[in-house]
């Protein structure tokens, strides 16, 4: 096992639940695709794998294992996997950039911990990557600090640093958000050539359907804090059978809403499916639903998709 996150679950202070016991894998070569709207949890995930809760946020329980090391117990061993074995792209660039340093320096800053490489090293070891990633290469740049940077630059100075130890897994947080269009399909290629010459394993995260169709293979699907629906992307797109994932395939698609409404805040869902004052097939049972302790790899969490697929 690779990574493996068994039962995480995540509360505010005061105990209301932010992210329900969660349980999935993800191994080298492994193309995985995290989706959900905003809010549904899915930095939060990341976060802890990363041992980085935001303060006001403890872990409830469940266990977060990289490489065979406790990620969500403090130590060196975890340490020398965060950012060299397993390595991260946060969705905010400028939680990961230090305004105070410059661009030469948050590029050595991996490597000089991990693989104690000068840093005039690093730099010409990563001029391909940061030429793929469409970057400046000269010493005007290299000395910039991150305020001086564009959106967008920042965004592939994240990539960078967290491809600077070539990671055997890599979790991916929006991470083309703030690119322009070109660049964004530049980025999609480099993490499939990535993956298929390397074998790198990835979670992608993002809200939109459109890109984990293009870059991964299995899908889970987060609502409110719970896993609603995980299987193969091009079953789940060919034919979702959660109501909350045909309603961001439409969303997707573009379709006229088949409802409206937003994701409640944390504290104030409802009993049972979060989706239930949103959800055009709710039926008595929806309210009793029990938190789930999957889905692992593939798998469903609604009464009506499961009464509709007829006994077990
Ligand atoms: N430090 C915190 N303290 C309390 N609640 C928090 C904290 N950080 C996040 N939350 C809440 O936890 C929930 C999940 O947040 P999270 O950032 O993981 O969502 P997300 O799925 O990444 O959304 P987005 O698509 O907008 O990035 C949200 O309701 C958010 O308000
Ligand atoms: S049918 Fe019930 S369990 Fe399924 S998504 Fe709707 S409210 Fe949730
Ligand atoms: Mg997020």
């Amino acid at each position: 096992m690779t990574l493996r996150l068994d039962g995480l679950e995540l509360r505010r202070a005061d105990g209301v639940r932010l992210l329900a016991p969660t349980s999935f894998s993800l191994e080298k070569g492994d193309r995985m695709g995290l989706v959900g709207e905003s809010g549904s949890g899915k930095s939060l995930l990341v976060q802890a794998v990363f041992g980085v809760l935001p303060p006001g946020t403890v872990q409830g329980g469940g266990s977060v294992t990289a490489f065979g090391v406790r990620m969500d117990l403090e130590g060196a061993a975890r340490d020398r996997i965060r950012g060299d074995r397993l390595a991260w792209v946060p969705q905010d660039p400028l939680q990961a950039l230090n305004p105070f340093l410059r661009v030469q320096d948050h590029l050595n800053l991996l490597p000089g911990v991990h693989r104690k490489e000068a840093r005039a090293a690093t730099l010409t070891r990563l001029a391909p990557l940061l030429e793929r990633l469409r970057l400046p290469r000269d010493r005007a740049f290299f000395r910039k600090y991150p305020g001086e940077l564009s959106g967008g630059q920042r965004q592939r100075l994240c990539l960078a640093m967290a491809l600077s130890c070539d990671p055997e897994l890599l979790i991916l947080d929006e991470p083309t958000t703030a690119l322009d269009p070109t660049v964004q399909a530049e980025f999609r290629s480099l993490m499939l050539e990535l993956q298929a010459e390397r074998g790198l394993g990835y979670l992608w995260i993002t809200h939109d359907l459109g890109v984990v169709a293009s870059v991964t293979d299995r899908l889970l699907v987060l609502y409110g804090g719970e896993a609603m629906e995980a299987g193969p992307t091009a079953r789940i797109i060919a034919a979702p059978r959660h109501p909350y994932t045909e309603r961001l395939l439409s969303a997707a698609r573009r379709e006229p809403a088949l409802e409206s409404g937003f994701l409640p805040a944390p504290g104030q869902r409802p009993e049972g499916c979060p989706f239930r004052p949103r959800c055009p097939k709710m039926v008595d049972g929806c309210a009793a639903w029990q938190p789930w302790q999957g889905p692992e790899q593939d798998g469903l969490r609604c009464e009506s998709a499961l009464a509709d697929a007829g006994p077990a």
